[in-house]
């Protein structure tokens, strides 16, 4: 099942397959997404936080945990990393500065 995230303050909607990430499915429809370790769930750059929809959410799992942990955040599903959440259904709405469209020429991850 699909879900959908409205990202803050773009106000871009994305459409998130079965089993991929927020972050994956924000590039695949030609976003970039701040990132550092592209997708590894090691750098935390991805963060968002999430305003609405938290029961559309996935579960957190150890990495994701340990991620929030460093970010000084707590793990009460409001600091996700986009690279590690999933959705299911929604709308779900998050909060994430710096995600645009890409430019001609620009690499997916970056
Ligand atoms: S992209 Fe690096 S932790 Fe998510």
């Amino acid at each position: 099942m699909t879900g959908t995230v409205v990202v803050q303050p773009a106000g871009v909607e994305i459409v998130v397959e079965d089993g991929e990430s927020l972050m994956r499915a924000a590039e695949r429809l030609g976003y970039r997404w701040p990132t550092i370790c592209g997708g590894q769930g090691t750098c935390r750059t991805c963060f968002v936080q999430v305003d609405e929809g938290l029961a559309h959410c996935s579960g957190i799992g150890g990495l994701e945990r340990e991620g929030i942990a460093a970010l000084r955040r707590p793990v009460d599903g409001r600091t996700r990393l986009a690279c590690q959440l999933r959705v299911t259904g929604g709308p779900v709405t998050v909060t994430r500065r710096g995600v645009r469209r890409r430019t001609e020429g620009e690499q997916g991850v970056g």
